[in-house]
């Protein structure tokens, strides 16, 4: 589907649980209430609404949470969306507390991306920001994933001013000898932290310099598995990429290809807009196919060129 602005949309972001078994300090505060499971929706009718994304030329498919490997059966549901005719790509996006246990069903399964959030290679450091997140774990699970040639692994950081933005380099280097892309993400000042900790935001111009005074950096290659925002340079002679996402900038909502399905069954054009379309209503009333392939159609056709300002949100609720 073309959106008004020329962007071809194919990827679908789901959203399986807003639950997660960490805290991260930027995304949820400590004491959070999650949304009783009814309320979220079935496999099935998360299935039926893949199904009808194909339709309309949906490629590619991202699983999130929350953290999605916490959702009893998701291995199952994973297994449907790699089988079904059309799709193209199946990607999981964990903090890879489970990772290690399920990642070699996942590779049977035929899940080739994996999208891994580690901000600080310190342990404490890492504690404390995932508030009670486990590294030896997450650590383990990325190298594994990072030597299983059936894996396409990125690692997510968030750059948090005063934070862990004195890494950057340490994670940059990463990639010199690991077959995986490290990837740093600007931190959106929305949400529960922002109001307690203001003015954490390292631009990704500031991080790109930071690199340069330390690295010798060529352009990185896209390639073929590269669907998203990120820019990529290349530490000359490493293994693995280094990709800049900076959310909010033109750049990002340029290439934008996303639709965003949550687990409570709302659809949304954009991760910061406020505005979905209600499927959930829709699927437990009987709607029909018709119904549904026009909330996608009216949820394209609504998806703004860019992003408007920050708000309150938690990531957890929307899937990042
Ligand atoms: N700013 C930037 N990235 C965020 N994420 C969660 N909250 C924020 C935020 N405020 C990221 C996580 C993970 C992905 C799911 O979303 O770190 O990489
Ligand atoms: Fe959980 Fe990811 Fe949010 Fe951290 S950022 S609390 S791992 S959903």
């Amino acid at each position: 589907m073309l959106d008004r602005f020329g962007r071809r949309i194919h990827n679908l972001r789901i959203s399986v649980t807003d639950r997660c078994n960490y805290r991260c300090l930027y995304c949820m505060p400590e004491k959070v209430r999650f949304r009783p499971s009814p309320e979220n929706l079935t496999f099935d009718e998360m299935l039926r609404m893949v199904r009808l994304s194909l339709r309309l030329g949906f490629t590619d498919f991202r699983v999130t949470g929350g953290e999605p490997l916490l959702r009893p059966g998701v291995l199952g549901f994973l297994e449907d969306l790699v089988k079904l005719e059309g799709v193209r790509r199946v990607a999981i996006t964990t903090n890879g507390h489970l990772l290690g246990r399920h990642l070699e069903d996942l590779g049977r399964i035929g899940v080739r991306s994996i999208n891994l959030s580690v901000d600080s290679l310190r342990p404490d450091r890492f504690r404390e920001l995932s508030r009670g997140g486990d590294p030896a774990v997450v650590w383990d699970a990325m190298e594994r994933a990072a030597a299983d040639p059936r894996f396409s692994l990125k690692v997510n950081a968030v750059v948090l001013g005063g934070m862990n933005d004195d890494e950057i380099e340490d994670l940059a280097a990463l990639t010199l000898a690991r077959d995986l892309d490290v990837r740093f993400i600007e931190y959106m000042p929305f949400g529960y932290w922002e109001e307690a900790a203001p003015r954490q935001l390292v631009p990704a111009s500031e991080i790109l310099r930071r690199l340069r005074a330390r690295f010798d950096l060529e352009p990185g290659e896209s390639g073929e598995m590269d669907t998203g925002p990120a820019e990529y340079v290349r530490i000359r002679g490493a293994r693995g990429r280094i990709g800049l996402i900076q959310p909010v900038s033109d750049k990002f909502c340029r290439d934008c290809n996303r639709m965003r399905l949550t687990a409570d069954g709302r659809l949304k054009a954009c991760l910061l807009i406020e505005e979905y379309r209600d499927v959930k209503g829709l699927l437990r009333n009987g709607g029909s196919d018709e119904d549904l392939l026009s909330l996608f159609g009216a949820e394209t056709f609504g998806k703004p060129e860019k992003h408007r300002n920050y708000r309150m949100f938690s990531m957890n609720e929307t899937g990042g």
